[in-house]
Order: structure tokens, then sequence, then C-alpha cells
């Protein structure tokens, strides 16, 4: 669309049932938020709407594995994912969340809509069912053993051991993950989109009319699903966590997350309108907006068919105008993933690289996912930062300021030559623009370190420092190197906004309207002065990424255990090491609880070498009657040590059980008190 009255940029709503990586960042965040920043530069009209998908089975199923319930993991995601979004800078104009009032009146509403303009067709089908947990299950509450691989806990849509993707009727003994009975299958009433219907339209609307603009990877993803024929899609399921269908007959059902998901974004319109005393409306339903939605590739069909065709149905609403979905970001080439903790966790980011919100956005916007899949590894994290933007960027800005410092007190100087570098100027910000407006992010961001490099050449060409003796040379090559710097300032924003911040403050400028620098000659005039300079980057050692790395392969380490909630192994000790522990089997002769403390019992034990006083945080596992005359393991060498002012004269073997409790080794059979354990 060109020359549209607005723009509403949307990005897809993270589910609130774990923190955001650096995949979620790199496929839609990072780039949505470059394009936001460079469209409020050139003055339009354009929001940017966020927030958390709260409903759906990946919240239930983390409530479930936290023992918790599902309220509690969306309060707790959704706060922690806002607050990491806006300490990276992304700049929505609203956050909002699915649990919201609004979004449940307004999803619900859309739905009677439909529903009244007769859009839907009900059908009945038979859904499994747990008898014991009086509850329709969804596929991943279905376990059972995998067909493929005889992984007992497989789930019905998908085995995480092998990776076969499922259906519940394929597993071997199958049980519900709620109470553990047989699943049975249950008619039930839902309601269906059929998708089968809007073929035409599709075809017409994206094969046809989006050919030659959207991306080649969505569209060519888009046809497939149209090709392979559409079909009619539930809208509605037999879940109690979601917005109620607002039917009296559709007791215990709730909209499918994917039909309220995305009217979220409407919701989230009217709330920032709300707020901000605009009207939502023109936003959602003028032809003249241009709609984008941002998103990764997992969630294509969702806005490419079933969100349009709702749309469609509807009425009132218009379409989007491009889809740019990202394909994914690999970590370390292998596959992110929240369940493996294989990622790097975006406020874990914040925490460890303090102020170097810039490096993450630099190095996620120059590899992003456009076409392909890509890769992060923290070692090119480390070159981009040390060798372009310090080396490149930061060393080009910091030779202006110093050497403006120097020769002319910090005060741009006259222009004394028309370097052909000026003319060239304004051509970076319209090849960025241009780039940027066809979702080409990281081809924008090579033509932003163009600019740069184009500098640190035309400052080594120059040598103003070879040229004290040429005072109006001098004067000229510093007035065009510091237009250059400025212009980068001017033109980091959208890219690295916290540098943009600094570099306008050391420069004492403020910035400028996009098409401004499109035509201008000059952005920062003769005579004017700058304030003190700033280091802008600094270089990454060697040891922050190793660090990195080494927890990186602590994860991997983790992952191949066969238990993976057991302790890594700790580092090897020699045999001579091992015959230092001094191990005996002895017996509980008597035990009290120690005052005010109500973990720690004190026993006396009789170790076979004599008897002794050892205090043990037992009291929450045993009573203790149930302790005397049980035999037990003591490490008898371990050096004294008070405990609550009582000596502690070895050491109890214990080991967690399951249920938390501790449970002694001891002998299978009854043993002589002092029998060594070796
Ligand atoms: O894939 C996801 O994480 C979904 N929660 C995205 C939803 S996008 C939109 F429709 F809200
Ligand atoms: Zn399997």
């Amino acid at each position: 669309m060109n020359n549209p009255k607005r723009y509403t940029v949307t990005t897809a709503l993270p589910y609130a049932n774990g923190p955001i990586h650096i995949g979620h960042l790199a496929g839609v965040y990072v780039p949505a938020d470059i394009y936001v920043r460079y469209l409020r530069r050139k003055g339009a009209d354009v929001i940017m709407i966020g927030g958390s998908d709260e409903h759906g089975i990946p919240i239930t199923i983390r409530a479930r594995k936290e023992d918790t319930t599902p309220q509690k993991i969306v309060d707790r995601y959704h706060e922690l994912i806002k607050e990491t979004m806006m300490n990276l800078g992304i700049s929505f104009d609203f956050y909002a969340r699915t649990s919201s009032p609004v979004h449940h009146r307004n999803s619900a509403e859309f739905f009677l809509d439909l529903y009244n303009k007769g859009k839907f067709i009900e059908e009945i089908s038979e859904q499994y069912y747990d008898p014991e947990a009086k509850e329709f299950l969804a596929d991943r509450y279905i376990i059972g053993e995998c067909p493929v691989c005889h992984n007992e806990n497989a789930y019905g849509d998908q085995c995480e051991n092998c990776g076969s993707s499922l259906s519940p009727n394929e597993l071997i003994n199958p049980h519900s993950a709620l109470s553990g009975a047989k699943p049975i299958l249950k008619t039930t009433k839902n309601w269906y989109l059929p998708l089968n219907e809007y073929e035409d339209f599709l075809k017409e609307w994206i094969l046809e009319g989006h050919k030659n603009d959207w991306k080649s990877n969505v569209y060519g993803q888009v046809k497939s699903w149209i090709d392979d024929g559409l079909k009619p899609r539930a809208m509605t399921r037999d879940l109690n966590w979601g917005v109620k269908v607002p039917l009296p007959e559709a007791e215990g059902k709730v909209l499918y997350v994917w039909f309220d998901a995305p009217i979220g974004y409407i919701s989230a319109t009217q709330e920032w309108a709300e707020a901000s005393g605009k009207d939502w409306k023109p936003y959602w339903q003028d032809e003249n907006t241009k709609l984008v939605h941002f998103i990764g590739k997992d969630n294509i069909v969702f806005h490419c068919i079933i969100f349009p065709c709702m749309l469609k149905a509807h009425g009132d609403y218009i379409l989007p105008d491009n889809v740019p979905a990202n394909e994914f970001m690999n970590l370390e080439n292998d596959k992110i993933s929240t369940s493996r903790n294989w990622a790097v966790w975006a406020h874990e980011y914040l925490e460890e690289f303090p102020g170097q919100q810039d490096v993450l956005r630099y190095v996620l916007t120059a590899n992003l996912p456009e076409n392909k899949d890509n890769n992060f590894t923290w070692t090119d994290f480390q070159t981009k930062n040390n060798s372009e933007l310090v080396g490149i960027l930061g060393n080009f800005i910091n030779r202006v300021m110093v050497l403006t410092e120097k020769y002319f007190d910090g005060v741009v100087p006259e222009k004394t030559i028309a370097f052909e570098e000026l003319n060239q100027l304004k051509d970076f910000p319209k090849n960025i623009a241009h780039y940027l407006e066809k979702y080409e992010f990281r081809n924008a961001l090579h033509e932003y370190m163009n600019l740069a490099r184009l500098g640190n050449q035309f400052l080594q060409i120059q040598e103003p420092w070879k040229k004290q003796d040429q005072p109006e040379e001098v004067k000229g090559i510093m007035y065009a190197a510091v237009q250059i710097a400025a212009m980068l300032a001017q033109l980091s924003e959208p890219f690295l906004p916290f540098t943009a911040e600094k570099l306008c403050k050391m420069f004492d400028m403020k910035l400028k309207n996009w098409n401004e620098l499109e035509t201008s000659a000059e952005i920062l005039p003769a005579l004017h002065r700058f304030n003190k300079s700033e280091l802008v980057f600094s270089k990454i050692e060697d040891k922050t990424i190793e660090a990195q790395i080494q927890k990186l392969q602590n994860t991997k380490t983790k992952n191949n255990m066969t238990n993976p909630n057991a302790e890594p192994q700790k580092s090897e000790i020699t045999f001579e090491d091992f015959t230092k522990i001094d191990m005996r089997i002895g017996t509980i002769l008597e035990a009290v609880k120690v005052e005010n403390a109500d973990k720690l019992l004190k026993m006396k034990v009789d170790t076979g070498i004599d008897v002794r006083t050892i205090v043990s945080g037992i009291a929450q596992s045993f009573a203790t009657e149930e302790l005397i005359g049980k035999q037990v393991t003591v490490l008898v060498n371990l050096a004294p040590r008070k405990i609550r002012g009582i000596e502690s004269q070895g050491m109890l073997l214990l080991t967690d059980k399951e249920d938390g409790k501790l449970s002694f080794l001891v002998p299978e059979e009854k043993t002589a008190n002092g029998s060594m354990i070796s």
C-alpha cells in the first residue's frame, strides 16, 4: 500500500508461560521495533501493539508442571516479559494481556457476531474424555507408550523422545495426565469456521494479490496450505481455561486460543485508544490503514489464513497488508528449546550484560533469520561487538569527538571544502528507508554500517592529524566528519536506540524527522558546541564469552543425563582421596529435637568405635521414636562442627526421595556397628 494514512503494527503475543529468549526477539520484536521507530521518525501515525497470550494449553501445562494455577503463571510471566521488553527498548504503544476484561468482552462479541451472521457450522465429534476428572482432554494431556520408540511418556500429539508427531489413538496404553484414568471417547458439540468456504477469497487476496510483495517463505507456506485444501476448523474447545463461549448451550467450553489471541490485537488497540483519548476504529477499519503482523514462521497459518478468514467473515475489518514472518534463530547450531533450557534468556542477558541492550539488538539484527533459519553463537556476538560496534562505529564516533575537542574545543568548524562525501550523506537515510519499507532489516543495518565505514575511510584518507599547517583544510575535513558522525547518530535510533540517546547527548542534538535527513545537506551547523564525550561501546573480553559458553555446556550436560533433575557430577577425585573417607555402620541410640530449630535432631549414635553425638537436619523426615535402634551409615572422620552450639561429631548419609523427604543409606541386612564401607 502506497501512502497509507496510518499504520497498525502488531507483534505476536507470546504465551505467558515462560520468559522470552533471543529467538522471540529475532523472530518478531527487534524487527518490529526497528520498523515502528523508523515510521515514527517519518512522522507517521503508527501504533505498535503487543501483549501476553494468556490462554491455551501451554499455560495450563506449565501450571500443572509447577503445581500452581494458570492465573498465577500468567501473572508472573506477563510481568517478567513486559519488563524485559521495556528494558530492551521494544517501544510498544500498548502492551496488553488477553486475560483483560476488555479482551474477554471483545472476543466474545466477535464470536457472537459471527454466530449471529451464521458463519459457523456446528459439528458433533468424538473427543477424548477423562471419566474420573470429568474433563475433556487436549492431546497433550493424554500420555502413553510411543508406538515408534516405546518411550512410556509420549504425549498424545508428540513423542519428545523420538520427535514423532502422534495422535492420541496411536498411543499404546493411553492414560489421562489429570487422573491416570483411561480416556474414553465422548461426543461433544463445537463451532467450526468452514475455512474451505474461504478458499477463493484467499486465492484472490494472497495468491494473486500478494505474489510479489509478500516474503517467499510466507507466500510459499500459505500456498501449500491452500493447495492441500482447507477444512473447517473448530473455534471452540472443551476446556475450562480461556474466554467462555458466550452461548447458553456452551457450558464448559472456551474459545479456541487461536480465535481469541489475534483478536487480542484489536482489544489492545481499544485499550490503548481508551487510555490515550483516541478512536481505535480507524486503526482496524479504515482501508487507508496499513496493517502489518510481525510473527515467527510457526504462526503463519494463523495470521495469513485463520485470522483473515475471521476478519472477512465479520466484514468490518481490514486485512493485513503484509505478514513479514521470520524463520527461526538457532543457538550454537541447535534448535532453541524452552524445555531443554537451550536458549539465551532475554532477562538473564539484561542482568549479565547491563547497559548493553544495543549489542544484542545489533547482533540479532545482523543475523535475522529473514529468509532461512539462522544461528546465534557467542563467539560471533563477541566478534560483532568488538570488530563492528567498537572497531568501526565506536571508533569513528570517538575519533570525531576527540579530534573536534582537540582542534576546535568541541565546536563544529566551518565548512571550507565541498567534499563528495557530504553529497553522498543523504543517500543513506534513503537507502535504509528503502530496505526498511521492504522489511529487509539486515540490509538496512548493513547500509547503516556502510556509513560508519565511509567515515573511517574518509578520515584515513584525509588524515587531518597530518595537516596541522593547513588550518582551512582541517576545518573542512572535520566539518564533513562531524556531519557523517551526526548522521550516524540520527540513523542509529531505529536499530540502536540506547546508543542514539547517548550520541544525541554527546552531540547536544535532537533527533530529526527522517524525511528531513533525506534532503538535508547539514545536520550540525558550524559553531554548534558538543557536550562531553562518553564511551559508547566497549570490548567484550574472552572470559565473558567463555562463561556464557560454559553456561550452555552445563545445560547440555544436564540434558544428556538420564535423570535431568539429578545434580551434575562433581569434579573427579583420586583413589587416594577416596581412601581418606571413613564411613561406618552405626546404630541410633537416642534422638531428641534441637530447641528452636524445626529441622534439627540431636542423636547419640553407636559407631562401633565409640558412642558419639551427631546433629542432623532430618526432623521433617522422621519422628524421633522411629529412629531409635535404626542402623545408619556414618561419615566418622569428618572434622567436628558446632551446630546451634552443639558439637556434631560426624555425618549421617541420606538421600532425597521424590516426595521431598529423606531416607537413610543402610545395609540390606543387620550389620555389626563399626563395619567399614569400602
Ligand atoms: O506462538 C505463540 O507464542 C502464540 N502465543 C502467538 C499468538 S499471536 C496472536 F495471535 F496473538
Ligand atoms: Zn517416540
